[in-house]
């Protein structure tokens, strides 16, 4: 049985105090729900507030970026190593805006997952269509292809232990969300590419998240699809109220 993951993607937002604050007031929300693992990505300089202010409660904190290499001179940059010392259990890499905005490339993904792997990170490794490839009919390709380079050289127990969210770029802060058929569909083809590259067994356990707009309102529907395990959540994970209700999806359905 594959464990629902619910992840927020902080990208550039919260410092430690409000980090903290919304660490202290989400748990009381969620505490309750034993089934869904609960993962907040805040920027680098907010993830020791995270730890601490989760210390006692199950909500886990991941970083939005890692780089390769162990230490040495790499202005800017942060090691898995240092993430695992404050306390990070999960990492995503591969995220479309660090692939636009920052040319994060296929190999570099790969490099990256990785790093984390060797450190026991949990990878949550993004792959997404932009509308031009998936209007080009070009969506499988791409993701099968941004999903393939990722997994090079990891064995079939390292990627059933991981985490990968399709997130069209389309949808990403657009209010404009995939249809739950269109997901389940890319991440079917995904899913049945692991079993092809790594056997049965890995293609069983992978966790596979849907992110890009999702919401209170549309959670369940994404939750409901065979292949989908979870989800990566943007803006709404920024809102307690919000991040709550989706976490509490099964409960808010009734
Ligand atoms: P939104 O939920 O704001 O569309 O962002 C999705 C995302 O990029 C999560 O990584």
């Amino acid at each position: 049985m594959r464990r629902p993951i619910i992840a927020g993607n902080w990208k550039m937002y919260k410092g430690p105090a409000e980090t903290a604050a919304f660490v202290a007031e989400l748990w009381p929300q969620v505490r309750e729900n034993k089934e869904v693992e609960i993962v907040v990505c805040p920027p680098f300089v907010s993830l020791e507030a995270a730890v601490r202010a989760g210390r006692d409660t199950a909500i886990a904190v991941g970083a939005q970026d890692v780089y390769w290499e162990k230490q040495g001179a790499f202005t800017g940059e942060v090691s898995a190593g240092m993430l695992a010392e404050v306390g990070c259990r999960y990492g995503l890499v591969g995220h479309s805006e660090r692939r636009q905005l920052f040319g994060e490339t296929d190999a570099g993904v790969n490099r990256k997952a990785r790093a984390l792997l060797e450190v026991n990170i949990t990878p949550i490794i993004c792959v997404g269509e932009t509308l031009e490839q998936r209007e080009q009919g070009a969506t499988a390709r791409v993701c099968q292809g941004q999903l393939e380079a990722a997994l090079q050289g990891l064995s079939p127990e390292q990627v059933g232990g991981l985490v990968v969210a399709y997130e069209p770029v389309w949808a990403i802060g657009t209010g404009r969300n995939a249809t739950s058929a269109d997901a389940q569909a890319v991440i079917g083809d995904l899913r049945r590419l692991v079993v092809s590259l790594c056997g049965p067994e890995a293609g069983k356990n992978t966790r596979f998240q849907y992110g890009g707009s999702v919401k209170p309102g549309n959670i369940a529907d994404f939750m409901a699809q065979p292949d989908i395990d979870g989800v990566l959540v943007g803006g709404a994970s920024l809102v307690v109220a919000d991040f709550a209700a989706i976490i509490n999806y099964r409960v808010a359905a009734g």
